[in-house]
């Protein structure tokens, strides 16, 4: 049996073996420094920006594409093109990041929480319907941590309540549902190209796409101070609607494009390192490896572990205390395993309070249906995720190249160490920590 490292034993993960992301290469510089030759004067809009739109619709097959400033401004894009307005009522999975929710709020619409799936950590389609009122406009579907939600049994829910349906790709791009990528699964898309995102823009960026005229219409002027543009024509410094300045820059955007070039050997990448991890660690007792169902694909934005104290002989009271140690023990063994959301998105303060841009609104909107609360019991499962989960993955030690098998290797071997070998001592660590 070998000493844990936070005993004094060796780390099995030794310093500098894991590469940050994203991974940059010649072309990528390349590409970046051609768009900086040609950045001047600055001009609306600008080819790379054009490009990579034209890239994007290429990828998904969808007609329009928007390239904009950030994934929360192009998922606002998709709340405005599906002309959600105060009071009107969106279905937001209670277990994401926060932006797939507020987009909505910037709209002065209301969210409306839907617990997720067990196994997928998803929005649970058979909890949608209840939510449903008539004020109910759309369903923000996120594809959760890389895996795609279940668009086959959300579409009809959809259908029958005349509700439109956004993808929040933000996490998975690459990342294929029953043969269609993401950004190609919802009435309209919003992807992030932050830098840590599976595409990345190096910076900030996003990208909205849809095949609906109307929703395009909308979401351009929007991306645009509210004003319509056409090519080629002199401004005409109109506001149509409300909007907002959610353009993007030429450089993010020569760097998206030119790392789009490589999205699948990246994708197959992740899906490699992701599928080999899950082999090794499925054997091990105290941690929940991901799901994938069969019919899709994970990308493994985040890679996320469920920590199982119950397997170890603790009770369940001991989850919390056996995820902090896990995390401790495991990052002193050199792998960065920590937690994400530890509490789902309606038991953020913001939901708890209720006072989005002061006094009240938009809740207290005199559009906005009465008695909004959100109540974190009416959410078990998300509960339950956020308590256990772990994470792997992200911009400091992505599953994306280079790290590679050999990483994952050293992952598998660091767990076999600590929860197998050393599985007397964690479990004692964990009992401490609680009666400290
Ligand atoms: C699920 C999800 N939605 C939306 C966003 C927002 O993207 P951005 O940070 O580019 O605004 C993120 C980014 O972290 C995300 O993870």
């Amino acid at each position: 049996m070998s000493l844990l490292a936070i005993k004094g034993g060796k780390p099995v993960v030794e310093p500098g073996s894991i590469h940050p992301w994203p991974h940059i290469t010649e072309e990528d510089k390349k590409a970046v420094m051609e768009a900086l030759e040609r950045a001047t004067p600055w001009r609306y809009p600008f080819e790379e920006v054009l490009e990579l739109e034209r890239a994007w619709s290429e990828w998904t097959g969808m007609q329009y594409t928007l390239a904009c400033n950030s994934g929360t401004a192009a998922l606002h894009l998709c709340v405005v093109g599906c002309e959600i307005g105060p009071g009107d009522e969106v279905l937001v999975p209670a277990d994401t990041f926060l932006a797939s929710a507020s987009c909505v709020l910037h709209s002065n619409g209301i969210p409306i929480f839907v617990d997720v799936h067990p196994l997928t950590y998803n929005i649970d389609p058979a909890k949608i319907e209840e939510r449903i009122t008539e004020k109910t406009k759309a369903i923000v579907a996120v594809d959760l941590h890389g895996l795609p939600a279940d668009y086959d049994d959300i579409y009809p829910i959809a259908q029958q309540h005349g509700l439109k349906v956004i993808e929040d790709g933000a996490q998975a791009h690459g990342a294929v549902y029953k043969g269609r990528p993401v950004g190609a699964l919802g009435d309209c898309s919003g992807c992030s190209l932050n830098g840590s995102k599976c595409l990345s823009a190096l910076g900030e960026g996003g990208l909205f796409a849809t095949n609906n005229a109307r929703i395009y219409e909308l979401a351009q002027r929007a991306r645009m101070f509210g004003e319509i543009v056409e090519p080629g024509q002199p401004r005409q410094y109109n506001a149509y609607i409300m909007g907002w300045n959610y353009r993007t820059d030429p450089l993010q955007s020569a760097f998206a494009r030119s790392q789009l070039r490589r999205l699948p050997q990246m994708t197959e990448w992740r899906i490699r390192n992701g599928t080999y991890l899950t082999q090794k660690l499925k054997e091990i007792p105290g941690i929940q490896p991901p799901f994938v169902p069969d019919d899709r694909t994970h990308v493994y934005f985040f890679y996320p572990i469920l920590v199982r104290p119950e397997d170890l002989g603790l009770d369940e009271k001991y989850v919390e205390p056996f995820r902090e140690t896990l995390a401790t023990v495991m990052q002193a063994e050199g792998v960065p395993l920590r937690a994400w959301q530890t509490r789902p998105v309606p038991a953020q303060s913001l939901f708890q309070f209720r006072d989005g841009y002061g006094k009240g609104c938009p809740w207290s909107c005199p559009y906005t249906r009465s008695g909004i609360v959100y109540d974190p019991s009416e959410y078990p499962v998300a509960t339950d995720v956020c308590r256990r989960r772990l994470v792997l993955g992200h911009s400091t030690d992505s599953f994306g190249p280079p790290n590679g098998l050999d990483l994952m290797e050293k992952y598998a071997e660091a767990f076999y160490k600590v929860l197998v070998e050393n599985r007397a001592t964690i479990t004692e660590m964990t009992v401490a920590q609680t009666t400290s």
